[in-house]
């Protein structure tokens, strides 16, 4: 009896995060990967970029705050591949620089559609495909952000908030039919995300964790663990990888 293989989709793939998780689950056994961003550009780098394992890659681009665009994503794996084990939503947007009394509502909407929104059609697509297989494991990228405050990032903060309990609620909903629900929650790490802040804020936060600024690759390890069979007594949790910035 051949061991059968892993399909896994990682939306926001173009980015540091999501490019290094496909590096990782790519390299794992019998993995097949749907990855997928908006920005096409990215999108192929990160393809570039991949270990040559044989495992299948397929692509889409998408918008994950359009859910047909995100259903797209989930079919593609089940048309290419046959099914869908693990889906990781990583696409995330940090918000304006600003307080709360000078964010337009155009500024909160964008975050929450992309954030929040964005992960809710995750679960909604992916469910679709793992109810019927009585399987799968979704991983939602949150942040260290959803759990302490970042002063002038009230939309970024709320969001990831809100994506943690989403983790949690969907974990419990979802336990019956097989599948887990869990969250990471990332400290400081480089990224095209920072891009625009100037680089005493960049430092200021770099300062403000023990073990220093992170990078992708440091939380490939959650990502890895929360995806697969070692973490099958795991769901609802929100695993914190900050380098210390939420200890003291
Ligand atoms: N970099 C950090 O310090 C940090 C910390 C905690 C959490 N995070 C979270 O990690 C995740 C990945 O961020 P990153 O740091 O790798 O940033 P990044 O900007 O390198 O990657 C984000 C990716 O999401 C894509 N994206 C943006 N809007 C999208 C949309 N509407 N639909 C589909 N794709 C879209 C971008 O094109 C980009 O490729 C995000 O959810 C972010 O909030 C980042």
């Amino acid at each position: 009896m051949t061991t059968p293989r892993r399909v896994v989709a990682i939306t926001g793939a173009g980015g540091a995060l999501g490019a290094a998780v496909a590096r990782q689950l790519a390299a794992e056994p019998r993995t097949d990967l749907v990855l997928s961003d908006i920005s096409a550009p990215s999108l192929d780098a990160t393809v570039e970029g991949l270990p040559d394992t044989g495992g299948g890659v397929a692509t889409e681009l998408a918008d994950v705050s359009d859910f047909a665009q995100v259903d797209t994503v989930v079919a593609l794996a089940v048309e290419r591949f046959g099914r869908l084990d693990v889906l990781i939503s990583n696409a995330g947007v940090l918000s304006a620089n600003g307080r709360i009394h000078n964010l337009a509502d155009e500024e909160w909407e964008r975050a929450f559609r992309i954030n929040v929104l964005g992960a809710v059609h995750g679960i909604r697509a992916a469910v679709g495909v793992m109810r019927p297989q009585h399987a799968g494991s979704i991983v939602l990228t949150a942040s260290v952000s959803g759990l302490t405050a970042w002063s002038h990032a009230a939309p970024y903060c709320a969001t990831k908030a809100a994506v943690i309990q989403l983790a949690k609620v969907a974990a419990v909903e979802y336990a019956r039919d097989g599948i887990r629900v869990n969250c990471v929650c990332p400290g400081s790490f480089r990224s095209a995300i920072h891009a625009d802040l100037p680089q005493e804020a960049v430092d200021a936060i770099a300062e403000r964790h023990p073990l220093g600024l992170g990078s992708a690759d440091d939380l490939v390890g959650a990502y890895s663990y929360l995806a697969g069979d070692a973490s099958r007594w795991t769901t609802g949790s929100a695993m914190v990888v900050d380098g210390g910035y939420s200890a003291p």
